[in-house]
């Protein structure tokens, strides 16, 4: 990082200024004034898979400087965070690059393609003590916050039971051409989304001991790509049903599925507990619904998100005006650049999205040998 006024400024190459890499892009230019930031994030580079692109990327989302060669935008001296927003089976070798420049590296999840390679990754990072942190971004959602620590001061009383599901309709239609979250390696429902309600399931109940799930492909072939007449046959998973068990005992069960009909945005939950119970989904990502009771009784009140709920308070004064997609990614990246800052950690890392992937896997093993698998 360097030290060029009063206050410091942290570099920031880009790679990819697609869905995410805009995401990104708009995340980095709010944060400053929104949080107070260790360091101002100055927007260096962006590299994309060619000059064109890539200029095109860094004049519409305020790059210094554009490159077709990501190699060269991570060892760029300009460049202090790496923040990787290609294609998942490019993950490991842009990460593993940056780790070798001593560069932080902030990843789009999943981490990469397998879990080998994902530990591969991991074990990289933590040798080198380079900061890392992955794009699971549901999780910075303050209500998110709230059910935790409702979970944890015993508002429900013991948990248990969970029931998690990520489904949205991007793909329910067989005409939705391949792209890379069709991809064999890496690529499926579960892969895809189904990473974000594991990392959502074991960032409020803890680590996953046990699985069984059952993976399934609902459209055999897909076109190629966008309005081709070719198609191509599908080798992942539409949709998977799993059961899991946590360490803790508690039992549940978690879907992911990119083929729900009717559903946007369903990144949701129910938590069951013997004195309560919570519920939440992305699509009304304000509300927190929460049961007080143990038997029969009146239903779940809503509770609201506002500046009660940290970090809703630096975005806006009042109560009922709403967070957003966006938003969550603004607060992923103060907490970036704070624990670039302190050379600390910043969670979820390497190591926890490793987790991820491990029981990804783990749910493909289970449905390929319809059994269970321990984690
Ligand atoms: N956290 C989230 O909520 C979330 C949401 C969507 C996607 N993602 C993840 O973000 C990543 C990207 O997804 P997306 O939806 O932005 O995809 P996208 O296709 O919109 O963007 C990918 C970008 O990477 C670029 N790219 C491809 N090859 C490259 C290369 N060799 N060098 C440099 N750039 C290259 C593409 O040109 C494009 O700009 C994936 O890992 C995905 O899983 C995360």
């Amino acid at each position: 990082m360097t030290d060029t006024s009063a206050k410091a400024t942290v570099g920031i190459g880009l790679i990819g200024s697609g869905f995410m890499g805009r995401c990104h892009a708009n995340a980095f230019a709010a944060a400053p004034g929104l949080f107070d930031l260790p360091a101002t994030p100055v927007k260096a580079m962006l590299a994309d898979a060619t000059e064109e692109i890539a200029q095109s990327g860094a004049s519409a989302l305020g790059f210094e400087r554009a490159t077709a060669d990501w190699r060269s935008l991570i060892t760029d001296d300009a460049v202090d965070i790496v923040a990787i927003t290609a294609p998942n089976v490019l993950h490991e070798p842009m990460a593993l690059a940056a780790i070798a420049a001593g560069k932080t590296v902030y990843c789009e999840k999943p981490l990469s393609t397998t879990a080998a390679s994902a530990r591969k990754m991991t074990e990289a990072a933590e040798a080198a003590g380079v900061v890392t942190s992955v794009g699971f971004n549901f999780l910075r959602n303050p209500m998110i916050a709230l059910a935790r620590d409702l979970i944890a001061s015993g508002e429900i009383g013991e948990v248990t039971g969970f029931r998690g599901r990520h489904a949205e309709n991007y793909m329910a239609s067989p005409d939705a051409p391949h792209s890379f979250r069709t991809d064999p390696q890496g690529g499926g429902a579960l892969a895809d989304i189904g990473s974000h309600i594991i990392s959502l399931a074991r960032h409020l109940l803890g680590p996953i001991a046990e699985v069984t799930a059952e993976c399934r492909t609902i459209y055999p072939d897909r076109p190629v790509a966008v309005g081709a007449a070719e198609r191509r046959p599908v080798e992942v998973d539409d949709m998977t049903h799993a059961l899991v068990r946590f360490e803790s005992g508690v039992s549940g069960s978690l879907e992911a599925n990119w083929a729900a009909t009717g559903r946007t945005m369903d990144l949701s939950f129910e938590i069951t507990g013997s004195r309560g119970a919570i519920a939440f989904s992305q699509e009304h990502m304000n509300d927190l619904m929460v049961y007080s009771g143990s038997g029969a009784g009146a239903g779940y009140r809503r509770i609201e998100a506002g500046p009660s709920h940290p970090p809703y308070d630096r975005f806006c004064p009042a109560p009922g005006h709403q967070l957003g997609f966006n938003d969550l990614k603004v607060i992923e990246v103060a907490e970036l650049i704070a624990a670039h800052a302190a050379n600390g950690s910043c969670m979820p890392d390497f190591r926890e999205a490793l987790m991820v992937q491990e029981t990804v896997e783990a749910m493909q093993e289970a449905s390929n040998t319809r059994g269970w698998v321990r984690l």
